[in-house]
């Protein structure tokens, strides 16, 4: 996993600029520890998750050597140290039925640049594909954030 530190805008948006979305490659988590969220590239795009579990609400942390839960890799899965259940890198819960997925955090691609906006996590009930910012295509032009989002 790689953990990345980028310090926010002075201004009173809480979006953060996450990096290139080129440079973040298909199957990598990204940790943002001041940011609380980490950043999941999957081959339809991008998932910004909150850091934090839907049980009752201890701080998750992404093991890079833990067994996979979801067939994109065979290890890294999200673990709560509370009562040990874990989350897939779609933010799909695992060891409880009836538990949330991760909260998300909406994302758009503009410029190239994947950004995250921090203030207002979203619950969901189940993931679906839509829920992944889409990355820009290789030779496109990569819009603004009207354009990233379908
Ligand atoms: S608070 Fe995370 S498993 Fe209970």
């Amino acid at each position: 996993m790689r953990e990345r530190r980028k310090n926010r805008d002075a201004s009173p948006s809480p979006q953060v600029v996450a990096g290139r979305a080129e440079d973040f490659p298909v199957g990598s988590m990204t940790c943002f520890p001041r940011e609380g969220f980490y950043l999941s590239r999957l081959p339809e795009g991008f998932l910004a998750l909150h850091e934090t579990c839907t049980h009752l609400g201890c701080r998750i942390s992404w093991q890079e050597e833990g067994t996979s839960e979801d067939a994109l890799a065979e290890m890294g899965c999200f673990h709560c140290p509370c009562h040990l259940y874990r989350f897939d890198r779609y933010g799909r819960p695992h060891g409880r039925q009836g538990l949330a997925p991760l909260k998300l955090l909406p994302v758009v691609i503009a410029e190239g640049k994947v950004v995250v906006e921090t203030g207002a996590p979203r619950q969901r009930r189940a993931y679906r594909r839509s829920q992944a910012a889409p990355a820009p295509q290789p030779g496109l032009s990569s819009g603004g954030p009207a354009s990233a989002r379908k």
